[in-house]
């Protein structure tokens, strides 16, 4: 995938079948009535709401990802979904190592780099979260926790696959917790994780990677994020659950 401004929603565990289908339908007329520019959409509901989410977003470009998935294809994994699984119902991104999914669901770089693996094995894009707690930022061993995550759980891919890859740098401080990472120090982890693609694979390749940044992103701030050189995007949790707010972020990507 070369680069592309990208704004996506992780709507979480949020929103039963019809509130889905509801806020899709929203999402889609504002998307057809106001957007003018170029970024990408996707939206990210529930495994619940893929198969309709599927149908109502067919043919407004509008992206569908699903929040998870295993590594193997089918098997005694109760509980799960295969990338083989998504993709027949129309998915086309999956979250992969979500610092929510790596804290109560025990992911770790290993477990990410075999479902980025699946992900891209089926067709999918993978969107590799990555990001630092706030005693590493306060440690100051963030840029080795992003080192291992992004090398551990990427660079087992080669470059084909990686064309399959956006990553979302979300610092945990930020998430849902209303302090979003300044736009300096957003800028900072996105040139950095930018440097570290290049030297795994090439300048021409980092410079096609889509990198997203993801906590506390409203409407408010959008903007100053957005305008940094190396931030594509970002990747919404709670202000995704709004259209408005989701669809007044996207305005801010020009
Ligand atoms: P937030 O979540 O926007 O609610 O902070 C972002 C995320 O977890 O992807």
């Amino acid at each position: 995938m070369s680069r592309k401004r990208i704004v996506a929603g992780n709507w979480k565990m949020n929103k039963s079948l019809e509130e889905s289908q509801a806020l899709i339908t929203e999402i889609r007329g504002m998307v057809r009535d106001e957007h003018r520019g170029q970024s990408k959409f996707i939206v990210f509901p529930t495994f619940l709401a893929l198969p309709s989410a599927s149908r109502l977003l067919e043919g407004t470009g509008i992206g569908l990802g699903a929040q998870n998935c295993h590594w193997e294809e089918s098997g005694a994994y109760t509980g799960e979904l295969s990338a083989s699984m998504l993709r027949k119902v129309g998915v086309e991104y999956v979250l992969v190592g979500h610092s929510e999914r790596r804290q109560y669901f025990g992911e770790t770089n290993t477990t990410c780099a075999q479902k980025v693996k699946s992900a891209i094995r089926h067709g999918l894009t993978a969107v590799y979260c990555v990001g630092e707690t706030l005693s590493q930022r306060e440690d100051k061993s963030y840029f080795k926790v992003i080192e291992e995550q992004i090398s551990e759980g990427l660079f087992g891919l080669d470059r084909k696959e990686f064309a399959q890859v956006v990553i979302a740098y979300e610092p945990v401080w930020a998430i849902g917790t209303g302090l979003n990472a300044s736009p300096s120090q957003a800028e900072e982890i996105h040139a950095y994780i930018r440097r570290l693609v290049a030297h795994q694979y090439s300048e021409e390749i980092a410079a096609d990677t889509s990198i997203l940044y993801g906590g506390s992103v409203k409407p408010d701030n959008a903007n100053e994020l957005f305008m940094c050189p190396n931030i594509d995007g970002g990747l919404i949790g709670g202000a995704s659950l709004k259209a408005r707010d989701f669809i007044d972020i996207a305005k801010a990507l020009r």
